[in-house]
């Protein structure tokens, strides 16, 4: 793993979106993306770049069940907000939350079929308290495809923080598995913040296990963490630079 620290969250959008160029000046030409509040600074960079993504798939990690796509907090509406109105690309894609209702096998299948068929070059991550990766909890087998995730209390409390109240957070989501995430040629993960810290030393230096999903990531051979002073805390100083 490459581990780069910078000052704060801005500068670590900087580092990200260089590596995103340049993987698009090479022909990268499928991006996996991720919604919360961490990829907003690489989203910025990109939107004020002169860069072109309208030759460019994206394939988003996941989505919320229920909602439809214009509920404000559903990830396609993110994704328009922050990103697809501004630079649009050839085609995107995000997993189907109102099909899902009624058949979440149906849509995990042809989710993981259009991975297949659009191969990700370059896949963008942040990472929950608990080390999740996309919606993939602890306990995640790390040879799972595009399932239904029944969300855990804690992280239904972290993300009510979008919310009206806790009791609109749905309680799953349609997301794609460790196995599709690790398909991708190149990872780029993002973290700030004091609370992820502990997360970010177990993925980064504790041992490799289903219970710290990204510490998986440790078995991928092209991964870059970017991790603002606060995330890279708790790390032994050997890692960072
Ligand atoms: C959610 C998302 C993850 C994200 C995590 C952290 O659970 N499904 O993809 O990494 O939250 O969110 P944030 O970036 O807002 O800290």
């Amino acid at each position: 793993m490459k581990i780069i620290v910078r000052a704060d969250s801005t500068e670590c959008g900087a580092a990200a979106y260089e590596i995103f160029a340049k993987g698009i000046k090479n022909g990268a030409k499928v991006l996996g993306l991720a919604t919360g509040s961490t990829p907003l600074p690489l989203y910025k960079e990109m939107i004020k770049s002169n860069l072109n993504f309208d030759n460019l798939t994206s394939v988003n990690l996941d989505e919320y069940v229920g909602l439809p796509v214009d509920n404000d907090q559903s990830y396609h509406y993110f994704m328009q907000e922050n990103l697809f109105n501004k630079k649009p690309f050839k085609k995107t894609y995000v997993p189907d939350g109102i099909k899902a209702v009624d058949d979440p096998e149906g849509v995990s299948r042809e989710y993981d079929q259009i991975i297949k068929d659009n191969p990700i070059d370059i896949q963008l991550l942040g990472i929950g308290r608990n080390g999740h990766i996309a919606f993939n909890e602890p306990g995640t087998p790390f040879d799972s495809l595009t399932h239904e995730v029944k969300l855990t209390d804690n992280t239904i409390k972290a993300n009510s923080r979008f919310f009206a109240s806790i009791d609109d957070v749905p309680k799953s989501a349609i997301c794609m598995g460790i196995a599709n995430i690790m398909s991708a040629k190149k990872i780029v993960l993002l973290a700030f913040g004091e609370n992820k810290a502990a997360a970010v030393k177990k993925m980064i230096e504790g041992p490799v296990t289903e219970e710290v999903p990204a510490s998986v990531l440790q078995k991928h051979p092209d991964v870059t963490v970017i991790l603002d002073q606060a995330a890279a805390a708790e790390l032994d100083d050997k890692y960072k630079n």
